[in-house]
């Protein structure tokens, strides 16, 4: 596991975007995997600049989502899916027939978390995932107590994660949905390179579990030490209790 500590959260993204064109003029057609959430954010927005700028081609490139609330519309403007087409798509100018997700709305959630599962292998796998991290250790949706194999399911989110996610929802914890469906740990840990970012002191805690703390369902992100290949990259505030 490399920790990397930038000055602040655009120079993270300006490293991460840089994995990405170096990945891209690999392989053209990569899977990039894509958390939602702020931190991520500043990646997006160098990436879109390094395409733009012409140093990698997106055109064949194709783009995973990581999790996603059930029952909350497709077009919902908070659905994972409408954030990432916001986010990262529409600015990088990536079409939707690139994109793979699960189904939030489906009649059958159980098993479209098994399509989603079995669609992510049979593309290839992951490239390179982007993840984030909740205050309480938990990555994608997987929230502590999580099993570390588990493949992609239905969870329940807890009480501090609805709180964390309701600025997402003009502050309304009530509109926060209570179910999800994410990627599993197990799911996560087949990408072959892993790139958490973390900013700012209220991830300090989750940071240090992560990278210095016992591998625990309790910090699901603690997992990621059982990958060979992450990199974890956060600014000084995240790291200080490290
Ligand atoms: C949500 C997402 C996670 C994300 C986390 C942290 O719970 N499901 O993938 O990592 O939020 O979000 P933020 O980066 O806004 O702190």
């Amino acid at each position: 596991m490399e920790v990397v500590i930038v000055p602040d959260a655009a120079a993270g993204g300006e490293l991460v975007a840089e994995a990405i064109v170096r990945l891209l003029n690999r392989k053209p057609d990569a899977l990039l995997g894509v958390a939602t959430g702020s931190t991520p954010l500043p990646v997006y927005q160098a990436l879109t600049a390094r395409v733009r700028a012409g140093d990698a081609d997106v055109s064949r490139v194709r783009i995973a989502q990581l999790d996603e609330y059930v029952g909350l519309p497709a077009d919902h403007p908070e659905s994972y899916r409408s954030v990432l087409h916001r986010e990262v798509l529409t600015p990088l100018g990536i079409p939707l027939s690139a994109f793979l997700g699960p189904d939030g709305t489906a009649s059958d959630v159980p098993a479209a978390c098994a399509a989603y599962d079995r669609a992510l292998t049979e593309s290839g796998g992951v490239d390179l995932q982007i993840l984030g991290i909740g205050t309480d250790g938990h990555i994608g949706f997987n929230e502590p107590c999580s099993s570390l194999a588990s493949r992609t399911r239905i969870k329940t989110l807890t009480e501090q994660t609805r709180v964390d996610n309701a600025r997402f929802f003009d502050g309304d914890i009530t509109q926060v949905p209570h179910h999800v469906i994410t990627q599993g740990i197990g799911t996560i840990l087949e990408a072959r390179h892993l790139v958490l970012l973390a900013t700012g002191e209220g991830k300090a805690d989750a940071v240090a579990s992560t990278v210095e703390g016992p591998i625990s369902a309790f910090c699901p992100a603690s997992a990621l030490q059982l990958h060979p290949h992450t990199t974890i990259i956060t600014d000084e505030a995240a790291a200080s209790k490290l």
